[in-house]
């Protein structure tokens, strides 16, 4: 491994088919912000937890919103464009989003509709959304309890990323990052697979120079992905590897976003095993690392109205559901699966 110190900073670059260029900066110190503003005319939406915790962010106008997916919404970002109003915020004015997933997806939808578009970047805070939410570009709000109904593809100029901003974040949101970590890991790197398995421990002691080299890997293949497409038109799909089955958990009770991705994650191991893609030993490797960064890997809701939610979710594809499997550990695969065969595995699932 090589050694990271903590605000040792990686720039990652993601340009995209279209020419849309966004830099994230691994392992920046987030009080250097100032170092990354084109504008000195600067507005921050900030996640009111964030805004507490951090008094460097009182220097600057912020507008503080609640991050919770029910605040996730077009009220939300109403309520922000009446403040960029009362702010006399222009086309000139630069928005920052600073919090988790959750804030920089309101945040990014705000500047992007605001008079036609603001230039926007992002602290991003959380594990989560340091690894995957904040890069590629996408942004939204949900929508009558449809999750990310209404967004744009439009991409921050920068996203800082600072590790030691992790310190502060409750275990629960912690423990549920790792899931998108090691899911970037098994559609696309097994050396970072063996690299989380030998250091569970530290990950799971927040070991900062581990954390930084891991989320720094996850960006550099989610910025890979998203060069090629941008859109979700084909490559991008990939991401969605685990979260098939997690949509629908979190449609059917309170688990997090994070822990319901670890369980579809289990899932789409077993229905890999069971194609004969991946072996037992593959099986039981991802199972035993789940659980020993503390996530889930299983559920006790009823297998039938998960299978009704995900056939619901998909009925698109007529009698097939198109679904992101692995054929190694680092390997990703898509596999149209008829609903019938379907509900048979999403039985044998435990
Ligand atoms: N745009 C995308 O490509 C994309 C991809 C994946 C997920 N998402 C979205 O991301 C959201 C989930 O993101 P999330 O898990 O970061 O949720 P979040 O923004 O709600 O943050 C989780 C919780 O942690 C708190 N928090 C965040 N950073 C903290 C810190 N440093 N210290 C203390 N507390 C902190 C927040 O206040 C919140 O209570 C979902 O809405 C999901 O749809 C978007
Ligand atoms: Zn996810």
């Amino acid at each position: 491994m090589q050694p990271v110190e903590t605000h040792n900073m990686q720039t990652i670059h993601i340009k995209t088919a279209t020419d849309r260029y966004s830099q994230i900066l691994a392992g920046e110190d987030f009080t250097k912000l100032q170092n990354h503003l084109p504008s000195q005319n600067v507005i921050v939406i900030i996640d009111e937890n964030i805004f507490d915790l951090y008094p460097f962010f009182r220097n600057f106008n912020c507008i503080k919103i609640h991050a919770s997916e029910d605040k996730k919404t077009l009220e939300t970002v109403e309520d922000i464009i009446s403040k960029l109003i009362e702010l006399q915020a222009d086309r000139s004015t630069f928005i920052v989003g600073a919090g988790g997933g959750i804030t920089c997806d309101i945040a990014g939808f705000s500047a992007s509709v605001y008079m036609r578009g603001l230039q926007f970047g992002f602290i991003s805070t959380s594990l989560l959304s340091q690894a995957d939410a904040s890069i590629g570009g996408k942004n939204g709000v949900n929508f009558n309890g449809f999750k990310n109904m209404i967004g744009t593809f439009n991409q921050p100029e920068f996203v800082i990323c600072d590790t030691n901003m992790l310190d502060t974040l409750p275990q629960n949101e912690f423990t549920g990052g790792l899931s998108e970590i090691v899911k970037i890991a098994l559609i696309k790197d097994c050396k970072m697979f063996d690299f989380i398995e030998y250091h569970a421990d530290a990950i799971v002691q927040r070991n900062k120079t581990v954390l930084q080299e891991l989320i720094a890997k996850s960006i550099q293949h989610k910025a890979d992905i998203i060069a090629k497409d941008e859109f979700e038109k084909g490559e991008r799909r990939i991401l969605n590897f685990g979260h098939t089955l997690a949509h629908a958990i979190e449609r059917h009770s309170d688990i997090s976003h994070g822990f319901a991705v670890s369980i579809g994650i289990m899932f789409a191991a077993t229905i890999s095993k069971h194609l004969d893609l991946i072996s037992n030993n593959d099986v039981v490797r991802i199972k035993n690392l789940l659980s020993k960064l503390g996530l889930p890997v299983h559920t006790n809701i009823d297998s039938k109205m998960l299978c009704k939610a995900i056939i619901a979710d998909k009925k698109k594809n007529d009698d097939e559901i198109h679904f992101i499997l692995i054929q190694a550990i680092g390997k990703s695969s898509e596999k149209s699966i008829k609903i019938n065969d379907f509900k048979n595995l999403v039985s044998i699932f435990k």
